[in-house]
């Protein structure tokens, strides 16, 4: 797990404009890159042989799972998409929608579920009991960003990348209303 890097306000400050909103540079591509190795190396160690199916919650989760996928190098891994949605503009509606569903046989398998950011933690939490509902044997979480302050529900987060400030952030799978999901740094929202 790495910290927010404290020395970020000293380098050049890019800013990116979406809709109506000013976000600034706060996790350089350089640094989402190394926890994802962090959290890879991790994984192989702890689930080799284990014939895992990562599962990774669109839409957010894409890139981050790409990356994961890539470095994890684990031959008899298998993955699969949930896609929900449950954020409207710069904060979470509450409820979670079920946008596309899971049509793998989940009974007695090895999960690692796949998340972009644990927020308030609720569908992560929505998440892990349906996975549970449906038999799996193990349910690992795996989660790129984490911030803490947010966090309203008792949940164990097996694999954290990067933990954040609770502040909205764009980039690297995370999106303001759709856009930002491409851009390959995170970004910050700028407080008027
Ligand atoms: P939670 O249910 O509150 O934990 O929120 C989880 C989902 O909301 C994540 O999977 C993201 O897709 C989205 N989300 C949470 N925080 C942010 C953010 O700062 N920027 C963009 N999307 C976010
Ligand atoms: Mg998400």
């Amino acid at each position: 797990m790495c910290n927010f890097p404290v020395g970020i306000k000293k380098r050049q400050m890019k800013r990116v404009k979406l809709w109506d909103k000013e976000f600034e540079i706060s996790l350089p591509n350089a640094d989402i890159q190394l926890a994802i190795k962090e959290i890879a190396n991790k994984m192989r160690v702890d689930l080799e042989g284990k014939k895992t199916l990562f599962i990774c919650i669109l839409n957010g989760a894409f890139m981050f799972a790409s990356e994961l996928m890539k470095e994890v190098e684990l031959s008899d891994a298998e993955i699969s998409f949930l896609k929900l949605a449950s954020y409207a503009g710069t904060s979470s509606t509450g409820e979670v929608k079920e946008l596309i569903g899971l049509n793998e046989e989940i009974s007695g398998r090895n999960v690692v579920i796949i998340e972009d950011i644990v927020d308030s933690g609720h569908t992560i939490k929505g998440v892990i009991a349906q996975v549970i509902e449906k038999g799996a044997k193990d349910v690992k979480i795996a989660t790129l960003l984490f911030k803490p302050d947010a966090l309203q529900v008792d949940i164990k987060l097996d694999y954290v990348g990067i933990v954040i400030p609770n502040d909205f952030i764009v980039g690297f799978g995370l999106d303001y209303d759709r856009r930002g999901r491409n851009l390959k740094d995170i970004y910050t929202l700028v407080k008027e």
